[in-house]
């Protein structure tokens, strides 16, 4: 079979511009993509900060796109680290500004977001037209914002790559009016039911799950839960009927990155050998965050996006309960701002027993996940999670909610899997506050049983969370959609 060429299209990567696991898995995917013999390229929008870590130049000037901007250009280069070949799209008028890759600094979405994207959908097409030196012939397009580049190859005679839609968050769509369908150089017949137009609106999702190749989500579960009106958010139907090209492949992590051995950020680093360095990481943020260091008090960490994904709101109600039971609690967390003020509110109460840190810190996240006990994460619905297996990695417990890659990558405190030698973690069922509680007090006895904790521990901290085995099921269906192709051609000539 020929070499295998994958651009992967993706709206943020790590280690140039991230707002979650979605950059993670950009940049790690065809790291080991390429480690695999791949080809394996990244396309990114030029957000202003981009263009100023990338030593780029130019690949193509002057292409008139869309009649409302001006011409574009793309460039190429290396990401950081000098890894990947990555391909970047130069736009002032559209990304050269301050704030985020979606919103501004107040936390609006910007407004032009369907040209944004639709460019950078549009771009994704143009390589799979083979317009460029590089000729991919998959187009791995990931999440709403690249969720066109397989409706534009549907309708292009020139299209040469298969298309492959990633699923990293149902809950974002990219919605918009339908005047985005001309504006966007969509074909009309596109706008209908069995297309992008959804409830009289078009969306980029849709589109990239009705038009493309294949469609992938990043856990197992989540393939299952998205298939079902609780979890499908209005497109469960579609996913549905269309099961028969859906796989549901779970994300690894980033080994390099994510490792307590080797961890630059870390203050001690430490194995599954020797648990009491990874004490002297928790001495040290205690005395950073102005904790008090009680002894037999664990410290429980959590690092999240304060969204209603996240179940954090089911966890301002029992912080005061969590702290009389004996724990301390640091969160480090940024976005919705009600409840950062509900949580600041509980911070000035509990001094020394709850740090909360507002923003995004790279460092302060792995000396969390370095130095905690245990780590939160009941979320409503978590399509794959990295935090849960960054925690496990660093001998630090989870006590995680039974969905989507939670479920699939934590084993529950159950006799028959403390028997086996299995247990990782604690799972809860319900969207519920006092279940949760109920589930941090077992993780609190449970922390008290020297010999069991020790046993969790080490059972996380020797599991296989690597991208090798992952990145090879993205191969096999890569290998599938070019030889169908080949095949559809042998049968029509
Ligand atoms: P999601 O992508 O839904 O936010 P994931 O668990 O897949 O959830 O990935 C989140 C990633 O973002 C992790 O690498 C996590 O460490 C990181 N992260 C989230 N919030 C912050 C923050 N405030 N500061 C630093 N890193 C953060
Ligand atoms: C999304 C999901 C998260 C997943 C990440 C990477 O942000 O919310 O669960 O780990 O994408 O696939």
């Amino acid at each position: 079979m020929a070499q295998l060429r994958v651009l992967f299209a993706t709206s943020e990567a790590y280690p140039v511009i991230k707002t979650g696991g979605l950059a993670d898995i950009s940049h790690a995917l065809p790291y080991t993509l390429q480690s695999l013999g791949v080809d394996a390229r990244i396309l990114l929008p030029g957000y202003k900060t981009v263009i100023e870590q990338l030593r780029l130049k130019p690949l193509k000037e002057n292409l008139q796109l869309f009649d409302c901007l001006p011409p574009i250009r793309i460039l190429e280069g290396m990401m950081l680290g000098g890894d990947i070949p990555v391909y970047v799209i130069d736009c002032p008028m559209l990304y050269h500004r301050d704030g985020g890759p979606y919103q501004d600094e107040e936390g609006e979405d910007w407004q032009d977001n369907h040209l944004r994207f639709g460019l950078l959908s549009k771009v994704a097409a143009l390589f799979g037209e083979h317009l460029f030196n590089f000729t991919p012939n998959i187009i791995h397009c990931n999440d709403w914002q690249t969720g066109l580049a397989p409706a534009y190859l549907h309708f292009s005679k020139y299209a040469k790559a298969k298309t492959m839609m990633s699923v990293h968050n149902l809950a974002h769509q990219g919605v918009f009016g339908a005047e985005a369908v001309d504006l966007l150089h969509l074909p009309k017949e596109s706008f209908s039911m069995y297309g992008l137009e959804y409830y009289g609106l078009m969306s980029f999702l849709k589109a990239g799950l009705y038009y493309s190749d294949w469609i992938t989500t990043v856990s197992p579960t989540y393939a299952r839960e998205i298939q079902t009106p609780n979890y499908g958010y209005g497109l469960y139907d579609l996913l549905n009927n269309n099961q028969h090209r859906l796989t549901g492949i779970l994300n690894g992590i980033n080994e390099q990155e994510w490792n307590p051995e080797t961890d630059t950020h870390l203050i001690s680093n430490y194995t599954h050998t020797n648990f009491s360095s990874k004490a002297k990481n928790t001495r040290a943020l205690r005395q950073r965050l102005g904790l008090e260091s009680p002894k037999q008090t664990p410290l429980i960490g959590m690092i999240t996006r304060l969204t209603h994904q996240k179940g954090i709101d089911l966890v301002v109600p029992i912080i005061p309960h969590i702290i009389n039971e004996g724990a301390q609690l640091v969160l480090l967390g940024s976005g919705d701002k009600d409840l950062e003020e509900r949580l600041q509110i509980l911070a000035d109460e509990y001094v020394g027993y709850l740090s909360v840190n507002f923003g995004y810190d790279e460092e302060l996240a792995h000396q969390i996940e370095s130095s905690a006990d245990i780590f939160l994460m009941p979320s409503r619905f978590e399509p794959c999670g990295l935090n849960q297996m960054y925690s496990m990695r660093y001998g630090t417990v989870p006590i995680v909610r039974n969905t989507g890659g939670l479920a699939d990558t934590v084993v529950d405190i159950t006799p028959r899997h403390l028997d086996t030698g299995t247990a990782t973690g604690f799972i809860f069922e319900r969207e519920d506050a006092y279940e949760l509680l109920r589930c941090v007090q077992q993780a609190l006895v449970t922390y008290r049983d020297k010999a069991t904790w020790r046993q969790l521990r080490t059972n996380g901290m020797l599991k296989d969370f690597s991208w090798q085995h992952s990145a090879q099921s993205y191969i096999e269906l890569y290998e599938n959609l070019i030889q169908q192709e080949q095949e559809q051609e042998i049968l029509l000539n």
